[in-house]
């Protein structure tokens, strides 16, 4: 894989990246053809995207500007409840869906699956609400992590069980608009990461 990107041109930010896993144009052209399999499946299905703020928002915004037919968007945020509640995935509804979804065809897009929790407890309220389909786009994955099994659709990459940040993905809220994933050095993580 090309990983020819100049850290240099990212300021404050490059200092503390070690390197750089995937690179913008890896990115762009796995996006390119998920959007295509996605368009063999729901030309004129009128289907509607679902994410969870704020990470997917990059890929969600990449990943339907490819896409040559009608598509509906909406979000939904999430905040977690205490650590215990967080370990069984459990979240509570900060924002909800503003469309309905029932007997619509729904694509659940994710910016990064790891235990899949969070996940799971999200999708068992979007099928209480009937849509016709549901199914699952996830542009990251890390398959070591996880603890509950989710048919994923379109999936993206697999990643190692290493924590990176960029295209959505932070760390403390930050990084999360650099156009590729990195390393973060082992000096701005915490020891336990
Ligand atoms: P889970 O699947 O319920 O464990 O939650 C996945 C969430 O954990 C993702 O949406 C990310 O917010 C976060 N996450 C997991 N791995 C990483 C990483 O390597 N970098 C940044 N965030 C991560
Ligand atoms: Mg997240």
């Amino acid at each position: 894989m090309s990983k020819k990107v100049d850290l240099n041109a990212y300021g404050q930010l490059a200092d503390d990246i070690s390197h750089v896993i995937i690179s913008p144009d890896e990115l762009h052209q796995r996006i390119t053809e998920i959007g295509a399999a996605i368009t063999q499946d729901y030309a004129n299905r009128n289907p509607i995207f679902i994410g969870v703020l704020k990470g997917v928002v990059f890929f969600m915004a990449d990943l339907l500007r490819t896409l040559p037919f009608h598509v509906e968007v909406d979000f939904m945020a999430v905040a977690s409840y205490d650590p215990s509640a967080r370990q069984r995935g459990v979240v509570r509804l900060e924002k909800d869906l503003n469309i309905p979804i029932e007997n619509r065809h729904v694509i659940f897009v994710e910016d990064m699956i790891d235990t899949g929790l969070t996940l799971n407890y999200l999708l068992r309220s979007l099928r209480a609400r009937q849509p016709a389909t549901l199914e699952i786009c996830a542009l990251f994955n890390k398959p070591r992590r996880r603890l509950i099994d989710i048919p994923i659709k379109y999936k993206g990459f697999d990643l190692p069980n290493r924590f990176v940040v960029g295209y959505g993905l932070d760390y403390r809220e930050k990084y999360r608009h650099l156009p590729f994933i990195g390393q973060l050095k082992a000096d701005v993580l915490p020891s336990d990461d």
